[in-house]
């Protein structure tokens, strides 16, 4: 590099901290990275670091919730998918000689919200006439594990699909878990009689381990039967919680160590448009009272995973609640209106609708002796959830509709909970017209935080490090509440990816007295039902597939701090890009610096952590790097890109080397 050239790279200095020396020599510089450890930083989000949840990609039902039943309810509708109707997913079985006939029924549902139930009619019983269910892609069950099986049923006669049989007497049933063979794995038996709907439950063993069973429900009388809620719920849930989640999907959230959750999106609380906004309502209480419905990502929400069950997961692993409710508008790419398709709520219908969202708080925070707090202590939760957050919108237009209902919602939530924060929205975009308007207007409003959004190209996250040295830092705070660097194969995460987005956490995390929160997005995808890449967490029905993106996200969140320390870091310009940041986490006192080198060469450094005593310290040093920037982790082998971790000892000046292309932590324990 010529002289000139090294003179012009003063004016390149990135993140605000970057010193170009020159020494005089035509030498390479060597990097430096001089931390004022002694010192006491300044104070920023202890919550930087949490984690996005939307039901896309079938990260709820087949995902996340663990019912192992597809379309238990028959409520499946071709306003989901043109092929689907309520017996989707169903098939009738008559075996050894049996007939019958089952038919979808409406006139007496289990309640209002959940109107179709199946009348499965046994002309002759043979060795059983009955319903079968593949779940989603197959039933993973594991040999000697329990699983409960449940349904809600009454006996249907004369007059209900022409069942007949004999009144006074039961009609037996029996339930099995079945290989795709008709090998039985577990069964149990019930005699069903009455005509009110009823729950029965009982336990199955399976023998042994298949990714891939089906439950066959039998009946064996001539008559019939009233069937719903037909649900399979493995007893290992996540914190064995009733109606809970998939244990190893949530133990890898929990394993992120989320400072906080948002829920339930992203676009879904656009819901179906005005009057069909996601409502958090019809997901609390008894799951055969919820109302299911169509995702907006075009399949099916049962909503057993509903309100509680997020408030209750955040609970379990120790991350604060931020739901997000619509801002009384459609979302501006869904309609045909005059502002780029979005729709406000009619303003006679806004009280009804803020009113909702007032209840969402009492729900959560209040008494249980409040009308919404006692139907939380009613499902299980005595004791507040402890509310923070409140999201209001997500990615809208800011137009006069959007502002008006914002305002509205905003100004009720503070005259009547001035201890809710706010989370207001800037657009779907970092920049531009939306983002413009939706700050103008946080600044009108006084708003405490807004939620930005950002799914860019590597190299924008490289570009844009000091993004938010900028920020005013009396304004508004920052939620980046979805970020992902899109690689050029945008179908595919990588490490050149996760590293872009490493550096720009580095970037959150040096300003984090402007950036409160930050989460990844989307986080979760079943495979052959994924419609957005990349993701943070694939899975099929028996693995989860975590990716470099995930390991990134898990160095920062489980390395995060309370105070962000000065450091200068002198560098040779010839050096790819580099990404620091030093926070010190003032409860276990720990020094922890993070380093990110996206170039092809790796880079020794020479570090010094100015104020520290000169004797050893112990520290873990954890790297995470791959075979290149393409690499990322290929389901069923052993991942390529996955954080290593090591205990040293270093004393307050080191030499570290940066390998190319790679994220290291250093947790520094003084
Ligand atoms: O994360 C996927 C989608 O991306 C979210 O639903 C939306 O907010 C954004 O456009």
């Amino acid at each position: 590099m010529k002289w000139s050239e090294k003179l012009g790279m003063r004016g390149l200095m990135a993140g605000g901290m970057v010193f170009l020396f020159l020494c005089g020599m035509v030498h390479a510089q060597k990097t430096t990275l001089i931390v004022k450890a002694g010192e006491n930083g300044k104070a920023i989000s202890s919550d930087l670091f949490g984690v996005f949840f939307e039901d896309l990609n079938y990260a709820a039902d087949g995902g996340l919730y663990a019912e192992l039943i597809q379309n238990r309810s028959f409520e499946y509708s071709p306003t989901e998918q043109s092929d689907w109707h309520p017996l989707k997913f169903w098939e009738l079985v008559k075996r050894g000689g049996g007939d019958g006939s089952v038919n979808v029924a409406e006139m007496r549902p289990i309640h209002e919200n959940n109107p179709h139930y199946a009348l499965l009619v046994v002309r002759r019983p043979g060795e059983g006439v009955g319903l079968a269910n593949d779940g989603f892609d197959g039933i993973p069950v594991t040999g000697g594990e329990a699983y409960e099986v449940s349904f809600w049923t009454y006996q249907a006669f004369m007059g209900e699909m022409w069942g007949r049989g004999d009144q006074s007497r039961a009609m037996p049933v029996t339930v099995r878990l079945e290989t795709r063979n008709g090998e039985l794995l577990a069964e149990a038996a019930f005699q069903i009689k009455g005509r009110e709907w009823r729950r029965v439950s009982a336990k199955l063993k399976p023998s042994r381990t298949v990714p891939d069973a089906r439950l066959v429900l039998l009946a064996h009388e001539m008559g019939g039967l009233a069937l719903d809620m037909i649900s399979l719920f493995p007893e290992k849930t996540f914190r064995n919680r009733p109606n809970g989640l998939r244990a190893d999907l949530a133990q890898a959230v929990a394993d992120l160590q989320p400072k906080f959750m948002r829920f339930p999106g992203g676009c879904l609380v656009h819901g179906g448009g005005v009057r069909r906004f996601y409502n958090w309502k019809e997901t609390v209480g008894p799951v055969e009272q919820r109302r299911a419905r169509r995702n907006l990502w075009g399949y099916h929400q049962t909503m057993g995973l509903g309100y509680y069950e997020y408030f209750q997961f955040c609970e379990d692993i120790g991350a604060k609640p931020l739901p997000v409710v619509s801002a009384g508008v459609s979302c501006q790419h869904a309609g045909s209106s005059p502002n780029r398709g979005q729709e406000g709520l009619p303003m006679d219908e806004m009280p009804a609708y803020i009113q909702d969202i007032l209840d969402l708080i009492e729900w959560a925070n209040g008494p249980a002796t409040s009308k919404w707090g006692a139907k939380r202590a009613a499902a299980g939760h005595p004791e507040p959830f402890g509310l923070k957050y409140l999201g209001v919108g997500n990615e809208d237009a800011i137009t006069p509709e959007f502002k008006e209902r914002f305002k509205m919602i905003y100004e009720a939530v503070k005259a009547r909970h001035p201890e809710i924060v706010v989370v207001g929205t800037v657009g779907p975009f970092p920049a531009g017209r939306d983002y413009d308007e939706g700050w103008a207007f946080a600044r009108e409003l006084k708003l405490p935080l807004v939620d930005e959004h950002f799914y860019m190209a590597p190299r924008w996250f490289w570009d844009n490090l000091s993004r938010y040295d900028r920020y005013d830092r009396q304004g508004a705070k920052v939620y980046v509440g979805e970020y992902a660097a899109h690689d050029r194969d945008r179908r595919r995460n990588s490490l050149r990816s996760a590293l872009a987005e490493a550096a720009g956490m580095t970037g959150f995390e040096r300003n984090g007295d402007v950036v409160q929160f930050a989460s990844y997005a989307p986080l979760f995808a079943r495979r052959g039902h994924t419609q957005w890449h990349p993701d943070l967490i694939y899975f099929n029905g028996t693995r989860v597939f975590l990716t470099p993106n995930y390991y990134v996200q898990q160095m920062f969140s489980r390395n995060s701090g309370d105070r962000a320390l000065e450091f200068e870091l002198q560098r040779d310009a010839q050096n790819g890009p580099l990404a620091v940041s030093v926070v010190r986490d003032s409860r276990s006192g720990h020094l922890i610096l993070k380093m990110v080198n996206g170039g092809d060469a790796a880079v020794p450094v020479s570090v010094q952590l100015n104020g520290l005593p000169d004797r050893e310290f112990p520290v873990t040093r954890t790297v995470l790097t791959g075979p290149g920037p393409d690499a990322f982790n290929v389901d069923d082998q052993p991942p390529a890109v996955k954080p290593v971790a090591e205990e040293i000892r270093l004393r307050p000046a080191f030499e570290q080397e940066l390998p190319s292309h790679s994220l290291i932590v250093l947790r520094v324990r003084p």
